[in-house]
């Protein structure tokens, strides 16, 4: 490893960030996180802080399990790479399908299918949707529908359904015949309802109202998370998704629950559509199934969309996947961490410790009044909007909020920011004690602003 003098120097001189301006990263360079342990993130400096982000949403056993890293190092000794393409598999492989559809079985998932990441499993399980109308006599369901300030990555397909123009913009144009529906998002909406029951309603009619519109026979999948995470955390009304699920069942329009940050424990249950009592007919999922250890995702199959595939003719055939698809390393890796994770009921501990975090800011925002909106109180999932005047409900502006970044993070905690949100997702793994730290770095960081 180069000298630090080297790394500073070179800091984002030759690698582009994703979701950064290349040319403002050589200017205000990126922080480098040097270490690691337990919860607690160290920089290039030794400054250390607890790690309200999660790496990114994933880090759910946080940074110190042995036991999964344990697993990788011995897969690479065994078999460090072997395709699972048509014809070859591996044992880890095995193994790993076996653990995650038992992890999964409460919510009816019969079948996986491994990939990269999160968005190689939204794109997994858009793609296999509208095979699965075709393989049934339907081949005009190719329409997809999914939720304003929804996030699903970015390939074209998961940048299509997503419903915030941020990501969508500059590669238009998208995937053709996706229609967005609003936001279960209480604080700012297009009925000006804050009752969130009433909400889903509105939106449930506005659901049934576009499937008039496009007819029923057009299309293919609803995507939604069962708690949007990028966009804000938005937490639904406890009806919503099933009100979502009902109207998908009496149009045959497939549901993805899209689990890739709400699966493996962080809403304080296994699941996202678990904890609003829903059974989707497909799953996208990534992050946590190796705790962010090595880039891992899955799409989930129901037992009802199994059987169409499984008993059909060669149009049946998945022409899809990707070189990495059940990595042998990679299935390793997730057959450890959802042991560690069912082990340590990382679940319970999420809506614990979740319960504390977002009761903690709202206390803050007793005394801040630059908080205009504290959502979570489902597991390690909270987001606070900040805004410069709370009546008006106007934004911070960005200069602020990066205050109020650098000023949490100097006092000892690093949260995420999406745009005038501040975002928090740490590790399932946080004690009473370090969910304090968190609430006494953003006091500091509320107060700098
Ligand atoms: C709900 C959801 N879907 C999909 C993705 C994309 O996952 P990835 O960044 O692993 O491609 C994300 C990433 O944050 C996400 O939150």
């Amino acid at each position: 490893m180069r000298d630090d003098n080297f790394l500073k120097e070179n800091n984002a001189r030759h690698l582009w960030h994703p979701m950064g301006h290349p040319g403002e990263a050589q200017e205000h360079t990126p922080r480098i996180i040097k270490g690691a342990q337990g919860v607690h993130i160290t920089d290039i400096d030794g400054h250390n802080a607890v790690d309200a982000v999660g790496g990114l949403w994933c880090v759910n056993l946080g940074y110190s399990n042995d036991v999964v890293k344990d697993a990788i190092a011995k897969q690479l000794y065994d078999l460090p790479y072997y395709s699972a393409f048509a014809g070859t598999t591996n044992p880890t492989a095995i193994e790993a399908s076996w653990a995650v559809r038992e992890f999964f079985a409460d919510d009816g998932m019969e079948r996986v299918f491994f990939t990269s990441g999160g968005s190689d499993s939204v794109e997994t399980c858009l793609r296999l949707a509208r095979q699965y109308h075709r393989l049934r006599g339907e081949p005009t369901r190719t329409k997809f529908l999914s939720l304003k300030k929804g996030y699903h990555g970015t390939h074209f397909g998961g940048a299509s359904v997503n419903g915030n123009n941020r990501f969508r913009t500059a590669y238009e144009p998208l995937l053709p015949g996706v229609f967005h529906l609003p936001s279960p998002y209480t604080y700012r909406n297009p009925f000006h309802e804050t009752d969130p029951a009433k909400l889903a309603q509105m939106i449930a009619q506005a659901m049934e109202d576009e499937i008039a519109f496009q007819g029923a026979s057009t299309i293919a999948a609803f995507i939604m998370e069962p708690i949007q995470g990028a966009g804000g955390v938005i937490v639904p009304d406890p009806s919503f998704m099933g009100l979502m699920r009902d109207i998908c069942d009496r149009h045959g329009i497939l549901l993805i629950s899209d689990e890739v940050i709400t699966g493996f424990g962080r809403t304080g249950d296994w699941s996202g559509a678990r904890h609003w009592g829903v059974q989707p007919d497909m799953m996208s999922t990534a992050k946590g199934i190796t705790s962010g250890y090595f880039p891992v995702g899955a799409a989930l199959m129901s037992g009802k969309v199994a059987e169409v595939f499984e008993h059909s003719d060669a149009e049946g055939a998945i022409f899809h996947g990707y070189t990495y698809s059940a990595h042998p390393v990679g299935a390793a890796a997730v057959t450890a961490t959802l042991a560690e994770t069912q082990r340590l009921d990382l679940k319970t501990i999420a809506a614990a410790r979740g319960a504390q975090l977002y009761d903690g800011v709202l206390k803050l925002a007793e005394t801040h009044g630059i908080i205009g909106d504290v959502r979570g109180g489902h597991g390690l999932m909270t987001g606070v909007e900040i805004v410069s005047d709370r009546a008006a409900k106007t934004p911070m502006d960005m200069a602020t909020m990066k205050r109020i970044h650098q000023a949490t993070y100097e006092a000892g905690a690093m949260v995420r920011l999406g745009m005038h949100n501040i975002l928090m997702s740490p590790p399932l793994t946080i004690t009473e004690a370090e969910v304090s730290t968190i609430l006494t770095a953003l006091d500091a960081g509320f107060r700098a602003a």
